[in-house]
């Protein structure tokens, strides 16, 4: 019997060793949430963090963010309580960490550890930037200069940028530098100082005035606040596209708008008149004009016909800050112009780009057309085909390519492989251009990119599908750490324990056969 109990004290000793080591691992903190769509802990508000542990006979204890060990004391501001709880049959003990009032100090890192392992938490804590003594809302006449103040007040102690339509205001530090910026720290905060050097009527606006605080260790804690400041620039009435005359082409007989739009302020009021001569104004009634308060624009309506097709209107705007006049002219539309060249730009499988130039365009264009037919047999020999033939082609609307100036078009759905001969007209309310002088072109081979595209689509919805359950796996190993541990811990244990046994038995019946 006296080995049986050598065995048993063995076998407890050996099970200790191994499900202790075991349990040691099981130190569990919970990820630090904070309220709504925060990304941070605001300041005086309360937090507990919990560290849970299986093993009821193992220290368990917090560290602060400076390294040292959190007292128990619960009448301090910031204090650790032990909990036990049943967790699947097994007593977890759970050291709470916790903060009755957060302050801004508090952000840091924090640690929970046990003799053989420990992990670490990141608080973040801050004091919001308020806005103090920074207007919504400025009217300056134009010419001068004006300084606009940006103050807040938060901790981290935030610094401050500006922006304009989403554009970061820089100052250039030269003395032609339409911005000077300045920074000043008073007893409120931070202050940022944004001077508009001779305020124009393009610098009417708003200008955003941002606060970001970062804490200088925890590059995860930070916060950006923003205040718009409404610049209201008093100016004389400009044309922000200009002085020149401006063209407005028409049908005989067709009513066109002339549309006069300053920007002022106060907004303007408007007179139109047209040249009887060069030197006699004549005077329309307000009754003929459409005055639009709410885009600032004052319309002039009008039905081209011979009598006052290249007449001059002239359109004046006024405010208190002065004045300023812009001309029209009714130009008669006429048919567009025929494209002088067309270049190949770009080419695939079933479409061809082409560049497609004018020396001069003279009327608007609404759209272009392009007539193609197939490379063939009958018109493969001779240098372009005759005008018959064309009566067989295709016809199709380009699709422009880009919005700027260039005049890049795209034809579609072509075959692969094929050369085209391609001509092109270009089309307004009018009538259309003559036809251009044809080029030929061939669209490629369909190679194998679509293929490829898609097996990379496939292997990419596999992985996300992988990393999906992946991270749904670390979710469910999260929220059931303790418990999975349990139950490991415990088949180890009794797996050992049998095992054990089992020998020990062996080695007593062998004992005692001797
Ligand atoms: C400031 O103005 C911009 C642009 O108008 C707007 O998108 C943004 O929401 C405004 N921000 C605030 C804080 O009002
Ligand atoms: C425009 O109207 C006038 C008078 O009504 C008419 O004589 C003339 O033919 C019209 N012109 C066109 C191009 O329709
Ligand atoms: C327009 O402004 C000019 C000065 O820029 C002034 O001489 C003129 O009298 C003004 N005209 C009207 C009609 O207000
Ligand atoms: C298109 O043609 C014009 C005039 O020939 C040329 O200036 C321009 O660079 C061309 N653009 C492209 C993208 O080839």
């Amino acid at each position: 019997m006296k080995w049986l109990f050598y065995v048993i004290v063995f076998v407890y000793l050996f099970y200790r060793a191994v499900y202790g080591l075991k349990e040691s691992n099981s130190l569990y903190v919970e990820p630090i949430t904070y309220e709504e769509d925060l990304k941070y802990l605001p300041v005086g508000t309360r937090k507990t963090i919990a560290c849970k542990v299986l093993n009821r006979n193992q220290k368990v204890e917090w560290l602060n963010n400076h390294g040292n060990v959190v007292k128990h004391e619960n009448t301090n501001r910031v204090f650790s309580q032990t909990k036990h709880l049943m967790n699947s049959g097994r007593i977890v003990t759970e050291q709470v960490l916790t903060f009755t009032h957060a302050v801004v100090e508090d952000s840091g890192v924090y640690t929970c550890r046990t003799d053989k392992t420990s992990q670490e938490v990141e608080l973040c804590v801050i004091d919001a930037s308020d806005f103090v003594n920074t207007p919504k809302e400025i009217a300056v006449n134009q010419g001068r200069s004006y300084t606009l103040s940006c103050e807040a007040r938060g901790q981290p102690e935030p610094r401050i940028v500006w922006n304009r339509n989403g554009e970061d205001i820089k100052d250039d530090g030269d003395d032609s530098s339409k911005y000077r910026l300045m920074e000043k720290y008073n007893r409120q905060g931070f202050e940022s100082l944004l001077t508009i050097t001779s305020l124009e009527a393009d610098d009417h606006g708003i200008y955003t005035c941002t606060a970001i605080q970062e804490n200088s260790k925890l590059s995860d804690c930070s916060l950006s606040k923003s205040w718009n400041i409404t610049l209201i620039v008093n100016h004389a009435p400009v044309f922000l596209d200009g002085n020149d005359i401006e063209l407005v082409y028409a049908k005989e007989n067709q009513s066109v708008d002339l549309v006069c739009s300053a920007s002022a302020f106060p907004k303007s009021s408007y007179r139109w008149f047209h040249y009887e001569d060069d030197h006699t104004l004549f005077e329309y009634s307000q009754k003929q004009i459409i005055d639009s308060p709410d885009t600032g624009e004052a319309t002039l309506s009008i039905v081209a016909d011979k009598s006052n097709y290249d007449r001059r209107f002239l359109c004046r705007a006024t405010n208190e800050l002065g004045n300023n006049s812009k001309t029209f002219t009714i130009v008669q539309m006429e048919k567009p112009d025929k494209p002088s060249e067309v270049n190949l730009v770009q080419s695939s499988d079933t479409e061809l780009v082409l560049n497609i130039s004018w020396f001069d365009i003279h009327f608007p264009i609404d759209g272009i057309e392009a007539q193609y037919m197939v490379v063939s047999g009958t018109n493969l020999k001779r240098k372009t085909p005759r005008e018959a033939e064309w009566k067989r082609g295709k016809q199709s609307e380009l699709v422009k390519v880009d919005d700027g100036e260039e005049n890049i078009y795209s034809l579609q759905d072509l075959e692969e492989e094929t050369e085209y001969w391609i001509r092109v007209r270009t089309k307004n309310d009018i009538g259309y251009s003559p036809w251009s002088s044809p080029i030929s072109a061939s669209t490629t081979k369909s190679d194998t990119t679509l293929l490829i595209v898609t097996m990379e689509t496939v292997t990419e919805s596999e992985t996300e599908t992988d990393e999906e359950k992946l991270d749904e796996e670390t979710k469910d190993n999260n929220e059931g750490e303790v418990s999975s541990h349990n139950f490991e811990g415990t088949f180890y244990g009794l797996f050992f324990i049998g095992g054990i046994f089992v020998l020990g038995f062996i080695c007593v019946f062998v004992m005692r056969m001797v």
